[in-house]
């Protein structure tokens, strides 16, 4: 099927219990956990809307509500700015959600793991490619760059099949990722042939590992539906692009830029200390703080 060049629609899952933040995540989603100054769903926002994306879609679960009012109209908040005249703070405010923006909502009732939380947003998909992007995974682009989500768009526009964004991994890192194998194009991208779901670093096919931002053809609902339930007794994202593998062309990217693993505590932090030395407000003063740290 010949899609169209133009993604429209990213899907955030944001229905996990995020157990390695426990406490913080017990009454609060870990998505909402800032790195600096902007919680973890604003950084995967932003990114999709600067890949062109306006249709941004987010799968919730229990004790998630704060994500929707964070995209929502302040109007108390707004008027206090207002009326204070703290006109940068109000424009801040107001810039998390773009007039030209659309959200929509879609509950996963329990968490049966990402294949399910994506098949949750398939009529809010309908029958087009869309985004899909972790936020607990932050991506930061080269300097001066594009960012992921957008260097991604772009290859779409020109391949029109489902890409995955990779990074080559430490052997003794692979069973935290979905792994690819495939043949390396020459154009620096894998036509992927395997994939496998956290292997042993001695079963893994490569050291290619799948980083939180995909862009899938609408045909990977029905693999994900055909799926049995994988590893953990989750329904894995990973076993419905397996699938997918046999029907269609699906290539690995290997992006440009940094990932922070934000849903593991030390990538948390390891974020934390890099955004903040570059911060424009306290980049300076930081720096200056851990230069007297005896470490
Ligand atoms: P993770 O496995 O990293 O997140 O899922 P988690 O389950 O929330 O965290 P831990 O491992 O217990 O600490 C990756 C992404 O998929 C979403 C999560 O919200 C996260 O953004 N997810 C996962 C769902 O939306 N639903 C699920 O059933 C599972």
């Amino acid at each position: 099927m010949a899609y169209t060049a133009r993604l429209t629609k990213a899907v955030f899952p944001v229905a996990g219990l995020g157990t390695r933040f426990l406490p913080a995540t017990k009454a609060s989603p870990k998505e909402m956990l800032p790195v600096v100054d902007k919680p973890l769903i604003q950084y995967a926002v932003e990114e999709a809307y600067s890949a062109g994306i306006r249709h941004m879609i987010f799968v919730t679960g229990r004790a998630k509500r704060a994500i929707e009012d964070h995209f929502d109209t302040a109007y108390e908040l707004e008027n206090e700015l207002e009326t204070a005249g703290k006109q940068a703070l109000l424009e801040l405010v107001r810039s998390v959600q773009p007039d030209d923006m659309d959200c929509s909502y879609v509950r996963q009732p329990r968490s049966l793991g990402l294949g399910h939380a994506v098949l949750c947003a398939e009529h809010l998909v309908g029958d087009e490619p869309f985004a899909v992007l972790l936020a607990d995974d932050l991506m930061v682009g080269p300097l001066g760059g594009k960012p992921v989500l957008a260097q991604m768009a772009q290859v779409f526009a020109r391949e029109r099949c489902s890409l995955l964004a990779v990074q080559e991994v430490p052997l003794e890192h692979v069973r935290r990722y979905g792994i690819v194998a495939g043949d390396m194009l020459g154009n620096g991208l894998m036509d992927v042939r395997r994939m496998v779901e956290k292997p042993r670093p001695e079963e893994a096919p490569s050291r290619l590992g799948v980083a939180g931002r995909y862009i899938l053809t609408p045909g990977v609902f029905a693999q994900i539906r055909n799926q049995p339930r994988g590893a953990g007794g989750e329904i894995q994202l990973t076993d419905g692009i397996a699938g997918l593998l046999s029907q269609e062309r699906v290539l690995a990217f290997p992006y440009a830029g940094k990932r922070y693993d934000c849903g593991s505590k030390q990538g948390f932090l390891e974020a934390t200390v890099e955004l903040a030395l570059q911060h424009p407000e306290v980049g300076t003063a930081f720096r200056s703080y851990l230069q007297t740290l005896k470490l």
